[in-house]
């Protein structure tokens, strides 16, 4: 399968993975949506890419806003006449306890990570259900598959997209739509910089973790080819990845070597 001249939307697309996979979709010849908040970041992100500016949509959107997915979806269409791809990338991070954190922090984080992202899944569902085929690539975490220091909101945020999709995917498949989950590990982003903290500031620290991650390139790259394999879901990063296997066939050996993780 190749990702020529098909629609391909991209949330998050104005940094770290998702600016890395609409480099990898226009090498494939893909037209793009390109989706985030920062306008100004968009534009050079689409300047960078290697396609004519007319198979480039720059559509800028905050996932909070989820009552203006159906007229974002709406516009992609008019645009491109069809959406082949949904990537569900744009997200934020987390790093307090939850003992200190408010419930309007959790609250944004949730709203950001999952409700944003389902809402724009279920615009675009009709369209695919319509066209009978489409694919959902949705960026999880291995905080999907497990909690983790710090990542009390964000972590259930994952969790919470594994639930739908997978119930989604059941639901879908026999309409031609695909559902892709997709859970890194440590990626070497601006993840950690603007994770929030308690008072829903900005983190502003790159994490010593984070930086040793892998490239949003090679990131990028794994996630085109679990999706070309048509696969249900793919771990993607460094030794990190292992404790979801870990966790599986050996839980109280994986409850002694997460709690012995850096906490940050
Ligand atoms: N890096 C890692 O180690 C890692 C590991 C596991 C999972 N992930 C997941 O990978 C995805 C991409 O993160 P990244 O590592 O590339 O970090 P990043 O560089 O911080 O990128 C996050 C992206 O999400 C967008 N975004 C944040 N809040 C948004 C909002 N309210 N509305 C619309 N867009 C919003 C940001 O754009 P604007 O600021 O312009 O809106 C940015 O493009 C996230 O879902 C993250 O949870 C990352």
């Amino acid at each position: 399968m190749t990702y020529q001249h098909k629609i391909v939307w991209i949330t998050g697309a104005s940094s770290g993975i998702g600016e890395a996979l609409a480099q990898a979709f226009a090498k494939q010849g893909a037209k793009l949506v390109l989706s985030a908040r920062r306008v100004d970041e968009l534009e050079r992100v689409a300047k960078s890419l290697s396609i004519a500016a007319e198979h480039i949509f720059i559509l800028p959107l905050d996932l909070t806003q989820t009552e203006l997915h159906a007229g974002f979806a709406e516009q992609v269409v008019a645009r491109f006449g069809r959406i082949d791809v949904l990537v569900n990338n744009g997200g934020v991070s987390q790093r307090a306890l939850a003992q200190d954190s408010p419930l309007d922090v959790d609250r944004k984080i949730m709203e950001v990570n999952y409700f944003g992202n389902i809402a724009l899944a279920k615009a675009v569902l009709p369209y695919f259900l319509n066209q009978k085929s489409g694919q959902f690539i949705i960026i999880s975490s291995i905080a999907g598959k497990f909690g983790f220091w710090f990542r009390s909101a964000y972590s259930a945020a994952k969790h919470a997209l594994h639930g739908f999709y997978e119930s989604l995917r059941m639901e879908t498949e026999q309409h031609g739509v695909n559902v892709l989950l997709v859970c890194p590990g440590k990626i070497n982003t601006n993840i950690s910089v603007n994770a929030l903290k308690a008072d829903g500031s900005r983190h502003e620290k790159m994490d010593d973790a984070t930086a040793a991650g892998i490239s949003a390139e090679a990131c990028a790259h794994q996630i085109i080819q679990a999706a070309q394999a048509g696969k249900e879901e793919v771990l993607i990063g460094g030794r990190e990845i292992k404790a979801v296997w870990i966790k599986r066939h050996f839980p109280k050996l994986f409850g002694r070597i997460i709690r012995k993780q850096k906490p940050e």
